[in-house]
């Protein structure tokens, strides 16, 4: 049965996308079977991996005009499709019954045939993030470690209590952890640190360092295995998902 990781923070350019990608990719290359799910708008993940011609994305399948398609993209990873209709979901849904619970229902078929299912969630606590918190076992945040980092975050472990007490007993916060971190910037460093004094015990070991590779990956539709393995931040999300493997 497969664990459900949401990567969120309603603070935008944070590094959840490329955490999405990076994370999984890292998973699959550990030997886990793994599902992507893009459910942002921007479809940034489905275009950063190289996914240009899905017919069959979130969205219709969330309608209930066909069922979830997973695309492959490489041994043990795929990749359902973002689209921008999913800016509408919120509209169109309304306040239909149990309309927090869609994708959950959606994803049911395929747990048995994943070990991990990540979902990329937009920058905002809607009604597509309340979706994926409702069907989430663990939320991974990422932290850009710069002044009112905690705002995203205090917003989030806001939601969290709600969505436990309402929808989701199981969901948990399987930790918080830096991105695009600058040793150089002594700002960065006091915020960390803080952070990790603020919420003992959820701050993860592994950060993911500021890296020009990480952001030209996406544009090549590469993850950042394959497109410079060398780098520094293959082998920062290399030992991400090691941290997240032990958890
Ligand atoms: N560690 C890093 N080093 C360098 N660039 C990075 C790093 N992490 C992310 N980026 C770049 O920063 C930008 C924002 O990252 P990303 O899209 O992952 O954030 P996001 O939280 O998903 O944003 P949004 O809220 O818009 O969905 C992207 O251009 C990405 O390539
Ligand atoms: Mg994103």
């Amino acid at each position: 049965m497969s664990k459900i990781l949401a990567f969120t923070n309603q603070k935008g350019g944070v590094g959840k996308t490329t955490s999405t990608a990076n994370v999984g990719a890292g998973l699959a290359r550990a030997g886990q079977r793994v599902l992507l799910v893009d459910l942002d708008p921007q479809a940034n993940l489905t275009k950063g991996l190289g996914l240009v011609d899905a017919e069959q994305n979130v969205y219709g399948a969330l309608l209930g005009e066909y069922k979830l398609k997973a695309y492959p993209l490489h041994s043990n990873l795929a990749l359902v499709a973002g689209s921008p209709a999913l800016s509408g979901f919120e509209k169109v849904k309304g306040d239909e019954l149990d309309r927090e619970f869609l994708l959950k229902e959606l994803l049911e078929p395929l747990r048995e045939r994943c070990d991990y299912i990540l979902l990329d969630c937009p920058p905002a606590l809607g009604l597509v993030t309340l979706n994926a918190y409702a069907c989430a076992q663990a939320l991974y945040v990422p932290l850009e470690a710069q002044m009112y980092a905690a705002d995203g975050l205090e917003k989030v472990l806001e939601l969290v209590s709600r969505v436990r007490r309402r929808l989701n007993p199981d969901l948990s916060v399987g930790g918080i952890f830096f991105t695009r971190h600058d040793g150089r910037k002594i700002l960065r460093r006091e915020t960390a640190e803080e952070l990790r004094e603020l919420y003992p015990g959820l701050v993860l070991t592994s950060f993911i360092r500021e890296s020009i590779a990480l952001g030209e990956a996406p544009h090549l539709g590469q993850d950042i295995f394959t497109y410079a393995p060398q780098s520094a931040g293959a082998t920062d999300y290399q030992a991400l998902v090691a941290e997240i493997l032990t958890r």
